[in-house]
């Protein structure tokens, strides 16, 4: 059967630790705030007045970038307690990676992980948009819409990180980052490439990367992830780091988490570690990305169309999620396969999708 969304009365200390080198575990408290009955999601009720066209971030005009930097103060300004808030935001990422909460009607104690599976690519699209929603309402405009962080783009500068990101002093900065990682530096999109190659070869082997990483995981459990049902316990896996997860998942998007944390923390905080990566603003935009190169795997592919999971324990996992009203929202995996659906459309980058036609 489908995962279920877990009793939200119930909630425990999560925790991370490093997976490698000397054993470090933080705790982190971001159990959710209950702010009443949950509503089911329709498209109904949550139509948008306006569409949200995301744009590359390293194609913003100044104008945008400040109309940005506003909506990320004002989630900023709200009080941890309210679910809109960045604080709140970034716990629900924590909550349901890092053993928050247990699954519901199952048997034993089974944490709820987001990652590693087949969950992976619906849940972080929902968490977006609901995200997307509030900066909207926050900053009254109905259009308002994430910048992508366009790091396929190996020519035009997406590759790096976008220069918004780094204004220090606004709510668009996060300390915790790899201090090398300041544009122009290119950021590589696998963890084994190694430092101080020249900027060509890094080139050539994120193409590869993105290559690997999309083109040739045709399947869908190659390319999103495997099967994860209600009950299944990831930690039995034999296969330690991220059993059943996706290419593009394990691949370029873990890449990418991993070389913007800061080594200089203990568990590579803040992006390199799942309970407080999206602390840090340029998570959404990462995510942005994950996202819209799902919509080119999926319809944009050389050889044709591509298809996603259908089995019905993926199409009816449900998730909750808040909404610009701090309504609690139920979600199921079956209205996320559709971006247009939901209003959500990707402005093409400047040269998307260079790595399809890289040969290894
Ligand atoms: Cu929830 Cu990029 O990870």
């Amino acid at each position: 059967s489908p995962v279920q969304i877990p009793d939200l009365t119930k909630c425990q200390v999560a925790s991370a630790s490093s997976p490698a080198g000397p054993l470090v575990t933080l705790y982190f408290n971001c159990c959710l705030p209950l702010t009443g009955p949950m509503i089911d999601f329709s498209f109904e009720r949550y139509k948008s007045p306006q569409k949200h066209i995301r744009r590359p971030a390293h194609t913003a005009s100044e104008e945008y970038i400040a109309k940005y930097i506003k909506a990320y103060e004002l989630m900023r300004a709200l009080p941890d307690t309210d679910p809109r808030s960045l604080k709140v935001q970034a716990n629900i990422h924590c909550s349901f990676c890092n053993g928050g909460y247990l699954q519901r009607g199952v048997n034993g104690d089974i944490p709820l992980q987001v990652h590693f599976s087949w969950l992976f690519l619906p849940w972080h699209r929902w968490y977006l948009y609901f995200h997307e929603r509030i900066l909207a309402s926050l900053i009254g405009d109905p259009g308002f819409s994430l910048l992508y962080w366009n790091w396929d783009d190996q020519v035009h500068g997406g590759n790096q990180i976008p220069e918004a990101f780094t204004r220090v002093n606004t709510s668009l900065y996060d300390e915790k980052r790899r201090p090398e990682v300041q544009p122009p530096t290119i950021v590589p999109l696998a963890a084994s490439t190694p430092a101080n190659l020249s900027a060509s070869v890094v080139t050539n082997e994120n193409l590869n990367n993105m290559y690997q990483s999309i083109v040739t995981a045709s399947t869908a459990t190659l390319f999103m992830g495997g099967a994860l049902r209600a009950g299944d316990d990831l930690r039995k896996s034999t296969v330690i780091n991220a059993p059943l997860g996706g290419a593009i998942e394990n691949g370029v998007h873990t890449a990418i988490h991993f070389y913007v944390g800061d080594p200089r923390t203990q568990l590579l905080q803040d992006m390199g570690n799942f309970g407080t990566a999206s602390r840090d603003p340029l998570f959404y935009s990462h995510h942005g990305n994950v996202d819209r190169l799902w919509e080119e795997w999926r319809f944009n592919m050389p050889d044709g169309e591509r298809f996603d999971h259908t089995d019905p324990d993926f199409l009816n996992a449900e998730f909750v999620f808040y909404d610009e009203n701090a309504n609690m929202v139920r979600v199921k995996v079956k209205d996320a396969l559709d971006n247009k659906k939901l209003g959500v459309y990707y402005k093409k980058g400047l040269s998307d999708n260079r790595w399809i036609n890289y040969s290894p």
